[in-house]
């Protein structure tokens, strides 16, 4: 992370709840072009809002995942044999229940360890599970995995590390190669790695899906800064900002921002004051598209090789099982 330019340190206690996210927050808005991370999206509302884009006539990413993942799971788990699934971002666990029917079905299924950086909805998400899978052992494990897996101690091998979802997408290129890494670090030589990636394809279709015709995506960005205010003490104007998704063609991804309607000062607290021009946008996330070139330079990067990646040429989303190399 940058080094934040602003003093955190000079927060009133009792209004700073969390430092290290004001910290993260400092550095964010004191950036040439200012970003807040999307983790930060992820409060109750954002994670309903989430939900509902999911379910959205433009958004094909999760549709087309699940699909991808009830056609190739219970054919994969028999192959593979696996004792262990090993979730990052475990997310409601809608699609991770696509795998563990896969797991139970070929009666190895031993072991499922959902990572989330939220305690609170991985200990409700856990004992539902428990309920659901009798004779599964379910063990979370708190994360951010940005920064660390802290996965169990002792996991049954072999076992399937998933990354669904194209949150991967969320990375910038040397973050995304750090966290593969990891999962490489944590693999043994017998387990497999899981990715969902969105892919590159007609621009019009990707923008289409971040530029929803009811807004739930323009509601979705500037909740951010709802969470802001609520987690900071800060006085963001969501009215005050417009919400605007756009594909680069040239880093292949979409960008979401939200842009500053009229010349502003935001107080937050422990922070000096954060101008903003009229027009001045704060980025709130990047979306990632690949293709099999950019995940086999991911992959390589990260010392994974792809294995197996079944394309239909007209799917709009990639399911990839990769291996260490
Ligand atoms: C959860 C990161 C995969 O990038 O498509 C959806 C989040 N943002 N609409 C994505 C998102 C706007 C989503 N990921």
């Amino acid at each position: 992370m940058r080094s934040p330019t602003a003093h955190p340190q000079a927060a009133r206690p009792a209004r700073v709840a969390n430092p290290a996210m004001l910290a993260e927050v400092a550095a964010g808005l004191s950036a040439p072009q200012k970003e807040l991370s999307p983790k930060f999206f992820y409060d109750q509302r954002g994670s309903e809002l989430f939900e509902a884009i999911t379910r959205l006539p433009e958004y094909y990413p999760t549709r087309t995942e699940r699909a991808l993942l009830a056609g190739w799971m219970p054919e994969l788990m028999r192959q593979l044999g696996t004792r262990s699934l090993v979730e990052l971002g475990a997310g409601n666990a809608e699609k991770s229940r696509i795998i563990l029917d896969a797991m139970r079905a070929t009666g190895l299924g031993e072991l499922y360890v959902p990572i989330d950086v939220s305690a609170t909805f991985l200990s409700q998400t856990a004992a539902q599970l428990r309920r659901e899978y009798p004779g599964l052992a379910v063990e979370p494990a708190v994360a951010d995995i940005a920064v660390e897996l802290n996965l169990p101690r002792r996991i049954p091998r072999p076992a399937l590390f998933a990354f669904l979802g194209s949150t991967i997408g969320n990375f910038y290129p040397p973050a995304a190669i750090r966290l593969l890494g990891r999962v490489r670090a944590a693999m043994g030589p017998g387990d497999r790695f899981l990715l969902g990636v969105d892919l590159r394809k007609d621009i019009a279709r990707i923008e289409a899906a971040y530029n929803d015709s009811q807004g739930i995506t323009a509601e979705f960005n500037r909740n951010m800064l709802l969470v802001l205010n609520h987690e900071l003490g800060a006085d963001f104007d969501p009215a005050a900002f417009e919400h605007r998704a756009f594909y680069d063609r040239v880093a292949h991804r979409i960008e979401m921002h939200l842009v500053s309607t009229r010349a502003q000062t935001v107080t937050i607290p422990g922070l000096e004051s954060v101008a903003l021009a009229e027009g001045e946008s704060i980025r709130t996330e990047i979306s990632a598209k690949y293709d099999r070139e950019s995940v086999a330079e991911l992959f390589a990067a990260a010392g994974l090789t792809i294995e197996a990646w079944p394309r239909d040429p007209e799917t709009p989303f990639g399911l990839v099982l990769g291996a260490p190399a």
